[in-house]
Parts: C-alpha cells; sequence; structure tokens
C-alpha cells in the first residue's frame, strides 16, 4: 500500500505530493509547524490524510515541547492547536485530528494521579498521545476498508465509473475513500474503467488518481475537466463516485472545485452520484453547505502551470479550492458505519445516535 504518511521516531514521514508521479521523495517533518507547512502546502493533501496529519503534528508537538512543567505543556497545546488550525479551512477532519489530541491530552493531565512525579506524568502523556496518533492513522485504514465493503455493491458489474480529485489511499492513511469502493469492487470481481477528471487547477486526478489507480493495474482515463458531459450522453458513464472534505448536517457535500457540476451533469443523464466518506467527515454542527468555509488558493495555482504562465498579465483570477454540491444530487453518502439516503438530516441523526445507518 502507498505510505501517505507514516509516524517515525524522528518525525512524520510524508510522501510529497506535490512530486507525484514523476518523483517519488519523501519529506520528514520534525515538529508541528512543520506538519502545518506541509498541510498548507498540499505536500499532504486529501481530508483524512490532513486529519491524521493534524492528529501526528499535535502528539509531535506534545512530544517535543520543551516546557518544564505541565501547566506550560497546556499552554503549548494550546498553541499548536491553533498553528494547525490555520492551515486549510474546509476539511473539517483537521479541526477533528487536533480535538481528537487535544482532548485526551487534557482527559490526561486531569488523570493524573497526585503522588506521580512531574516527570513521570510527562512520559505517560507523551507515551499516550503518539500511541493514539497512530491509532488514528490504523484506524483510518480500517474505516477506508469498512466503506468499501459498505459501497462496492453500487458499483457497476461492468462498466464505467466516473472519479473527481483524489480520493485514494493519497487522500487517506491509505486504501482511499472513493477509490477505497472502487478497489474492494474490483476485489470482489468487478470489471471497472475508471474515468478521472484531471481537477484543475491543483490537477489531484491527472497526476495522483491515474498515478495511485495504474499501480494497482485498474484501468485509468484521464480526462480534461471540461469533457464528463460528453462522455456522459454517449452513455460512457455508469457512475460517479467521488469523496468529500465536509457534508453539513442537511448533506450538502462539500468537495473540491468542480465536484458542483459533475453532479448536475449525473442527474441530467440519470446516472448515480455516490460520495464516500468516513463519519469523521459529517459535521453536524454545520446546518447546511452554505455555512462550510471554502478555501481560496493562491492565484499563482490558476495563471501558471509547471511554472509556465498561461494567462496574460492583468486577468483577473478565482482560486476557490472547493464548491458544496446540494443534497439532492447525492444519490447516497458511504459511510463506515452504513449508508446514507435521503432525507439525509434523519439518516445521519439516525446514524449518530446509533452508530449505524437504520436502512440500506
Ligand atoms: O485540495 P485537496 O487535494 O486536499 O482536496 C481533496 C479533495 O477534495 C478530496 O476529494 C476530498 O478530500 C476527499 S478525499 C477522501
Amino acid at each position: 500500500m502507498i505510505p501517505t504518511l507514516e509516524w517515525t521516531d524522528s518525525g512524520v514521514r510524508f510522501l510529497d505530493q506535490t512530486k507525484l508521479p514523476l518523483e517519488q521523495i519523501y519529506v520528514l517533518a520534525t515538529g508541528y509547524d512543520e506538519v502545518a507547512t506541509v498541510i498548507r502546502d498540499m505536500i499532504v493533501r486529501g481530508a483524512p490524510a490532513i486529519g491524521v496529519s493534524a492528529g501526528m503534528g499535535m502528539a509531535l508537538g506534545i512530544r517535543n515541547s520543551p516546557a518544564a512543567t505541565i501547566e506550560a505543556l497546556a499552554k503549548d497545546v494550546d498553541v499548536m492547536a491553533d498553528v494547525l488550525a490555520h492551515t486549510r479551512p474546509t476539511a473539517v477532519n483537521l479541526f477533528w485530528g487536533i480535538e481528537r489530541i487535544r482532548s485526551l491530552f487534557l482527559k490526561l493531565v486531569n488523570e493524573q494521579p497526585d503522588d506521580r512525579s512531574e516527570a513521570d506524568q510527562f512520559a505517560v502523556i507523551r507515551g499516550e498521545v503518539v500511541a493514539e496518533a497512530k491509532r488514528m492513522y490504523d484506524e483510518d485504514i480500517a474505516t477506508c476498508k469498512t466503506m468499501g465493503q459498505v459501497g462496492e455493491h453500487l458499483l457497476p458489474r461492468e462498466g464505467t465509473v466516473l472519479t473527481h480529485c483524489n480520493a485514494g489511499a493519497l487522500c487517506a492513511a491509505g486504501y482511499g475513500t472513493a477509490l477505497g469502493v472502487i478497489r474492494a469492487a474490483v476485489e470482489a470481481g468487478a470489471k471497472i474503467d475508471v474515468l478521472a477528471d484531471e481537477t484543475r487547477p491543483y490537477l489531484q486526478g491527472a497526476r495522483l488518481t491515474a498515478w495511485e489507480l495504474l499501480q494497482d493495474n485498474i484501468p485509468t482515463t484521464v480526462l480534461c475537466d471540461n469533457m464528463s458531459g460528453y462522455l456522459m450522453g454517449k452513455g460512457r458513464v455508469q457512475a460517479v463516485i467521488v469523496g468529500a472534505d465536509r457534508i453539513a448536517a442537511n448533506g450538502d457535500v462539500a468537495n473540491k472545485i468542480g465536484t458542483y457540476s459533475v453532479a448536475i451533469l449525473a442527474k441530467e443523464h440519470g446516472i448515480p452520484f455516490y460520495v464516500a466518506a468516513p463519519w469523521a467527515t459529517i459535521d453536524m454542527k454545520t446546518a447546511s453547505g452554505a455555512d462550510i468555509p471554502i478555501e481560496q488558493r493562491s492565484a499563482y495555482e490558476v495563471t501558471h502551470s509547471n511554472g509556465k504562465q498561461m494567462t496574460p498579465d492583468g486577468a483577473g483570477i478565482e482560486n476557490p479550492a472547493f464548491d458544496v454540491t446540494p443534497s439532492k444530487y447525492v444519490t447516497a453518502i458511504i459511510t463506515e458505519r452504513g449508508l446514507l439516503r435521503a432525507p439525509y438530516h434523519e439518516s445521519m441523526l439516525a446514524m449518530q445516535a446509533t452508530g449505524h445507518a437504520t436502512a440500506a
């Protein structure tokens, strides 16, 4: 499996996704601030991978902090959380990853017995947060595999599935969300050809989805972003499956810019549009897609391609990194807890209460 990121004794090691597919090189982040830079610069990207990276960043910061007292360490933890939280605003997994380690830290501090020396308290707390960060990594892979089992039967046994951006092993600790469902279908014997939207401007589809699927011998064809309507009109697409960065409490889905257009095209052509995302991507505190913060990235990503200027000086530039697909376009949401279907809010409330879907 492709090692998107991993905990090592010297820090968190990341596969540099900015260099794929031409170079496979790794970057070592030795402090939480370096993890923040890695997330901001999209050396690691994709909602679940961002969540696990943030958790590991927190654990790294707690392990490495020079604080002399637990009280001083607690202040450092607030700074770490703040720095990591100001990297990328859209994927709710970022905040989930930070909070998972911060809340464990606070619980551990409260639980320390009075007769334990401060040195021993440091050792216990540090050991526990590092173990938790490693658990987040393992759980993420297990979650992706479960999503694969939950959703694979939705895909055709023989046919073509279109995807947008990269929701694969590279967007998670491994295996992937949307591409994990495709992998599981293929493992179950389905013959699936994948159409990968190139996904301008960062080209996650052309560079990353095509690269990782071809490593698994899953036939993949790259499309420019404006070609999917033509192919859908020709009957060449049997299903669409994408990931998500945040799903609001009404089922609206924030995902890579361009997803909304694909969803409308799918609806117009009667093609099912599936979203695969872990429960951690569902944000019950955000009522609808209109409340999801959309990251605006640098104009340079649009004006330049491979370092070469593509637009005239003076042209206005837009670069929203995500858009919101209203839930009415979503056929089903695949999570590790089961399938969510419309009406999404009710379906999510039931899943939140029981940990399971009420209906498949
Ligand atoms: O800007 P990115 O590359 O981090 O955006 C990634 C996506 O939009 C993915 O589709 C999303 O995170 C889902 S991956 C499970």
